[in-house]
């Protein structure tokens, strides 16, 4: 287990040292709106638009907009920005060919959502074409179009818009606005609370007994935990945010300590990149202030395409330039022999000791009204899975 006083810096830097904030206001942003009403318009679809709000608050920093093509290149060949710096994932705007051709470089767009509502303005610096099979292969590992992610690589349109952007309307995110903060925001609530140490979480799934007895062997060593559960889009399959929140206020409530936790929204879009979306996870939580990340199994992976431990792999590669430590877990399940949580690494009982219950399996026996094993998940978490998977 790592020591926190590796990490006992008053606030941990942003990733390329400053917090972006492309958030404009007041007077400029009653000016940018009034401006943009004769730019021309492109609608976003929800995942760039989560994109754009990521970057805008500084999620993404130090990126100031879409990525241009020597950016893109050096991303999806090196693991890097041009300048060096560790970056995962290209983040791009692309659009079709037909689309491209309403805009001239040089000139600014007005970045609608398919609300209609404007968000934000793009000054277009660049068009470019890229090659797709080797952003799927690079990225996610993989150019099969049944990978969620490379599916969207595919279907995407064939130019990326380049350029730094500014936001006049943060996406609203109603349903969860107790838990929507910006990274200068959970910056600030981390130093009120006094904690010098978090470590944050990154889900897309309900919490199970898994992912709790990770998270708290990782707050047994720091000040604070910052569940950051992924709201942004998708696959179908997966349970949904508005669903996966109410499970984590419930499990926050009875089973975490209030003072040593805190739920936060990352309204990013999940691209199952697996190992590559591991690091831009890690990056993105060291924006929001924490000085310490979990990667456990198969993080952000989808079906096979990954192995285990590939994304701990990965990560460890960069671990040393990008400046936030990692927790790396095994595989943890309940062995009924043991009668705890534990792993590999610590219990010596046979594979049948051991309770595991695939996804699949988890949500069928949700969808069909069934109580989970309380040694799989906490039961106040399945009677919110459970009544919330009915009205579906
Ligand atoms: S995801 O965003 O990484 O796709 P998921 O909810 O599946 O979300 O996992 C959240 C975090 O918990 C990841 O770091 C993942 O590696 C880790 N994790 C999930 N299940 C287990 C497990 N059984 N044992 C150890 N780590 C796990």
């Amino acid at each position: 287990m790592v020591s926190t006083t590796q990490k006992t810096k008053e606030t941990i830097k942003p990733h390329g040292g400053e917090l972006i904030n492309r958030q404009v206001k007041g007077q400029e942003r009653e000016q940018l709106i009034e401006e943009a009403q004769s730019f021309p318009k492109l609608t976003l679809n929800p995942w760039s638009l989560s994109d754009l709000e990521l970057i805008a608050i500084g999620g993404f920093s130090p990126l100031t907009g879409f990525l241009g093509e020597k950016d893109y290149v050096s991303v999806v060949e090196n693991v890097r920005l041009e300048n060096g710096l560790v970056w995962s994932i290209p983040i791009t705007l692309p659009v079709t060919e037909e689309e491209a051709n309403n805009y001239e470089i040089g000139s600014s767009i007005a970045l609608y959502g398919e609300d209609d509502h404007l968000y934000g303005v793009l000054n277009l610096e660049e068009k470019y074409t890229y090659d797709k099979s080797k952003e799927a292969q690079n990225v996610y590992g993989t150019t099969d179009v049944d990978h969620p992610g490379v599916k969207r690589v595919y279907e995407k349109g064939n130019i990326y818009l380049a350029g730094p952007i500014q936001l006049v309307d943060r996406p609203k995110h109603d349903e969860f606005s107790d838990f929507h903060l910006d990274p200068s925001e959970t910056r600030e609530l981390f130093k009120e609370l006094g904690w010098k140490t978090v470590v944050g979480f990154q889900t897309r799934n309900p919490v199970h007994r898994a992912h709790e007895y990770i998270q708290k062997i990782a707050l047994e060593s720091v000040d604070g935990l910052l569940l950051n559960p992924l709201v942004g889009e998708t696959k179908s399959d997966d349970i949904s945010a508005e669903i996966r929140m109410e499970s984590y206020q419930v499990i926050l409530k009875h089973y975490y300590p209030e003072e040593r936790t805190r739920l936060v929204i990352y309204p990013a879009a999940m691209r199952y990149a697996g190992p590559r979306e591991a690091i831009l996870h890690a990056l993105v939580r060291k924006n929001y202030g924490c000085t310490h990340f979990i990667v456990g199994r198969d993080h952000a992976g989808v079906g096979d395409y990954y192995g285990t431990y590939d994304a701990q792999e990965l990560i460890a590669q960069y671990e040393d330039e990008i400046d936030i430590q990692i927790f790396k877990f095994e595989h943890a399940f309940f062995c009924t022999v043991c009668e705890n949580m534990t792993t590999a690494k610590t219990c010596p009982h046979d594979k049948s000791k051991h309770v595991h219950l695939s996804g699949t399996k988890v949500r069928e026996k949700l969808r069909n009204g069934e109580q989970l094993p309380k040694e799989f998940s906490r039961p106040e978490v399945a009677d919110v899975l459970i009544k919330g998977l009915k009205q579906n």
